[in-house]
């Protein structure tokens, strides 16, 4: 794992760090660039506009690690809002939501209650997605997966192809025909439980989309989500799915609002199914400084900023 990667995940924990860049105008206009405003009503006029492009959404307020349950309760209230406002603009949108800030670290059963309330608000067919943190929330996460699940079928989990676990995860999880969102993965982890090299990576991300393409041939999985902005990867996926004879409308291509933007208009207007992930709030540090680590290359957007 490259050094400035590294640093920059250590980062993302730092109280002192996340003070600093927000009092800084300069880093502000640098998250723009990943994030259309802090209020939802940037976030629901992005999805807007991505519609007319026939690219749906997912809306996602930033925060994580909530400390108590009213605050967890006032989240699972905020996504009935952004809920009820996607209804009202008739927005192809879904939401995800993160364990962690729907209050798991205080009380599983209660998270998995507001995610439950959640997955029986949205619309029929449309999927609440589950993120998937660091390896500390794996588990866990899986849990509250499987226990929501049970009871909606209109829920889907994110896993990631860099920890070691995830083929027997999804093994696991295969009886439930899950919905499953394949991403890389984003989080500082060990070399122990993930595969610290790019390639071993990339390899993973692949065996995992082909047995899910694979089993969803077979019935056995719900359309499959490849969360990934590495078109060399995606265009190995789609000619897989050619194989399997899948037919492209079957799976999904998600990506982050700001990235590869291009690429998203260019595969929607292929007749793939694409959708960006649009995130909004001010707790953008944390999540911020996970962009920066996915392409260090991105710290130039900052020192730019500090000109414009
Ligand atoms: P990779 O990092 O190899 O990048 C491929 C190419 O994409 C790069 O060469 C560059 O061109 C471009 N690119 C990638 N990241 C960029 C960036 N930050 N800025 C500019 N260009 C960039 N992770 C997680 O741990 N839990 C989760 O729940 C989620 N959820 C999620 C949902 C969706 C819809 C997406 C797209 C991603 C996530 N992630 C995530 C993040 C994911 O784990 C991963 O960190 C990023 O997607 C970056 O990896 P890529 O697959 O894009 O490949």
């Amino acid at each position: 794992m490259g050094l400035v990667r590294t640093l920059l995940l250590r980062a993302s924990n730092s109280a002192w760090l996340e003070r600093q860049a927000k009092q800084r105008a300069f880093v502000q206009r640098a998250v723009r660039k990943f994030m259309p405003g802090e209020d939802l009503e940037a976030a629901l006029d992005a999805a807007q506009a991505a519609a007319g492009d026939r690219i749906g959404s997912i809306l996602t307020q930033l925060g994580e690690n909530v400390t108590s349950a009213a605050e967890a309760d006032a989240v699972r209230d905020h996504y009935l809002e952004v809920l009820a406002a996607i209804r009202a603009r008739r927005l192809p949108a879904q939401i995800s939501v993160k364990p962690t800030h729907l209050g798991i670290d205080i009380d599983a059963a209660a998270c998995a209650g507001r995610i439950r309330v959640l997955a029986a608000a949205a619309s029929p067919g449309h999927t609440v997605w589950i993120d998937m943190e660091g390896s500390a929330y794996t588990a866990a996460t899986l849990r509250l997966f499987r226990e929501v699940r049970g009871a909606h079928e209109n829920v889907g989990v994110c896993l990631q192809a860099y920890l070691r676990r995830t083929n027997d995860d999804l093994t696991m999880l295969l009886p439930l025909v899950p919905a499953i969102r394949v991403v890389k993965g984003a989080y500082n982890e060990p070399p122990t439980l993930a595969y610290p090299g790019k390639r071993d990576v990339d390899e993973e991300y692949f065996r995992l989309a082909s047995r899910l393409l694979a089993m969803y041939q077979k019935g056995k999985a719900a359309r499959p989500v490849f969360g990934t902005h590495d078109m060399a990867l995606v265009e190995r996926i789609r000619a897989r799915a050619h194989e399997l004879e899948v037919p492209e409308r079957a799976f999904e291509v998600h990506m982050l609002y700001g990235i590869g933007t291009n690429d998203q208009r260019r595969l929607a207007a292929e007749g793939v199914p694409v959708r960006v992930l649009i995130s909004y709030g001010s707790a953008w540090f944390p999540w911020y400084m996970r962009r920066l680590a996915e392409r260090p290359a991105n710290i130039w957007f900052v020192v730019k900023s500090l000109t414009r």
